[in-house]
């Protein structure tokens, strides 16, 4: 095993009415003046920003509302919200929706506790994040995995770029996850959010790291198939609890680094995904599914006993099936046929917007690698050349 630490802080409450909570756990942590962060109406609409009000009145809490926040979040409407947690003098921000608005919740906290720097520069690298302000979540949405990460990804979209920083300041302070709370999500993202889920423990599973990490991969195993089976019950009935529940949990775990301990990450998907966001505004969950089928063929030959083993732990391919190669394809070809099984697109082809010329490869290609200058993931180091050819596999159906 490798070495590795692990610090992941975040007080969750867990369950039915967990958002009952807020306010009196809020004043356990000290907050005074809650600076509540919202996106496009969904919790306006479900009456759960009313309800997590109410908690805060009771506590005898101050507080100050805005709403906006837009899937694939802006640094502008970020940096608009810490304009106005600063002028509020908020001591917590409490995002109450999806990844997007907990983002966007991370940004602001950031921004409040640094009124100095510009939040991109913590993005970009220019400046070092040395404080934030703390920060609670309602969540609504099981996809990101927000609640519980150190991550937080924003779109610049004068640059026409969408990047994540890692950070501990990114940990959120409080959680609270209701999954009767995600019953009202569309369907378009719930899959989207359910793949997205399997991804992060996938972008973690097939590293460069040789060391045995037994326990990481049964838990990395195990909640690949906790999620597979708990989705065919959740695209049937988005009400089923006892599913729901699994999904989001899974999401949380999927996220806060404990399927990579001992091992690493790769996310070199999620740096293609982001490219494609960046461009035509594609859902997260959609960007992802769009090429890991392709970046799986373009890389599985790197490390065959690893595919092979994914494929007999988390595909239930027999050990007998065939030789290495024969069984890590056969993975590869369940785990693709798992997502156009949920109606996620498996190619470029399928997203909005359409197959894509040559030249815009070449663009997102640009994107990622920052013109050919850097590599990413781990697994196998993609270069220009290499993120261009895994594109131009992904734009035609596999
Ligand atoms: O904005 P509202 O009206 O709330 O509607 C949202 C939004 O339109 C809707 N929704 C959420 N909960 C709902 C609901 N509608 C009805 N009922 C509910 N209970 O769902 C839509 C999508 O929301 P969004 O927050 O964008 O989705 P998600 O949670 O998938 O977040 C995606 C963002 O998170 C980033 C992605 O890149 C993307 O920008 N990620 C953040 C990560 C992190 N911080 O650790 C890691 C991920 O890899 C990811 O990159
Ligand atoms: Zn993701």
């Amino acid at each position: 095993m490798q070495n590795f630490t692990f610090k992941c802080p975040t007080d969750i409450t867990f369950g039915k009415g967990a958002e009952e909570q807020v306010g009196k756990k809020i004043k356990a942590y000290g907050g005074t003046h809650v600076y509540i962060v919202y996106g496009g109406g969904s919790v306006v609409r479900s009456g759960l920003l009313a309800r997590v009000e109410r908690t805060l009145t009771e506590a005898g809490i101050a507080f100050t509302v805005r709403g906006g926040v837009q899937p694939n979040p802006l640094v502008s409407h970020a940096r608009e919200g810490v304009r106005e947690a600063i002028a509020f003098k908020a001591d917590f921000i409490l995002a109450v929706g999806g990844g997007s608005v907990i983002d966007t919740a991370k940004a602001i906290a950031h921004g409040v506790a640094n009124p100095k720097t510009d939040i991109w520069d913590f993005w970009s690298g220019r400046a070092k994040l040395t404080k934030s302000t703390p920060l609670a979540v309602v969540l609504t949405l099981a996809a990101a995995g927000s609640e519980t990460s150190d991550s937080a990804v924003l779109t610049n979209e004068e640059m026409g770029v969408k990047g994540g920083i890692n950070t501990p300041f990114n940990r959120p302070t409080l959680a609270f996850m209701n999954p009767e709370l995600t019953y009202t999500v569309p369907k378009k993202q719930l899959v989207a959010g359910i793949s997205d889920i399997m991804m992060h423990t996938l972008e973690r599973y097939f590293t460069k790291v040789k060391e045995q990490n037994r326990l990481t991969d049964l838990v990395a195993e195990g909640l690949l198939k906790d999620v597979v089976a708990s989705a065919r019950v959740a695209v049937q009935d988005q009400t089923n609890y006892d599913a729901m529940s699994e999904i989001m949990w899974c999401g949380s775990v999927s996220h806060c680094n404990f399927t990579e301990l001992g091992r690493s990450k790769d996310f070199s998907c999620h740096k293609l995904g982001h490219a494609l966001s960046a461009k035509f505004n594609t859902t997260h969950g959609e960007s992802l599914t769009a090429v890991w089928g392709s970046w799986a063929k373009f890389v599985y030959q790197d490390d065959l006993p690893r595919f092979a083993h994914f494929a007999e732990a988390v595909w239930d391919v027999p050990s007998d099936f065939g030789d290495d190669k024969a069984k890590a394809e056969e993975g590869i070809r369940r785990q693709v046929a798992f997502f156009k099984e949920l109606g996620m697109p498996t190619s470029l082809g399928e997203l909005p917007s359409g197959v894509l010329k040559d030249t815009t490869l070449h663009d997102l290609a640009d994107l990622v690698t920052a013109k050919g200058t850097k590599t990413v993931g781990n697994f196998h180091p993609l270069d220009w050349k290499a993120v261009s050819d895994i594109y131009t596999m992904a734009n035609h159906e596999i």
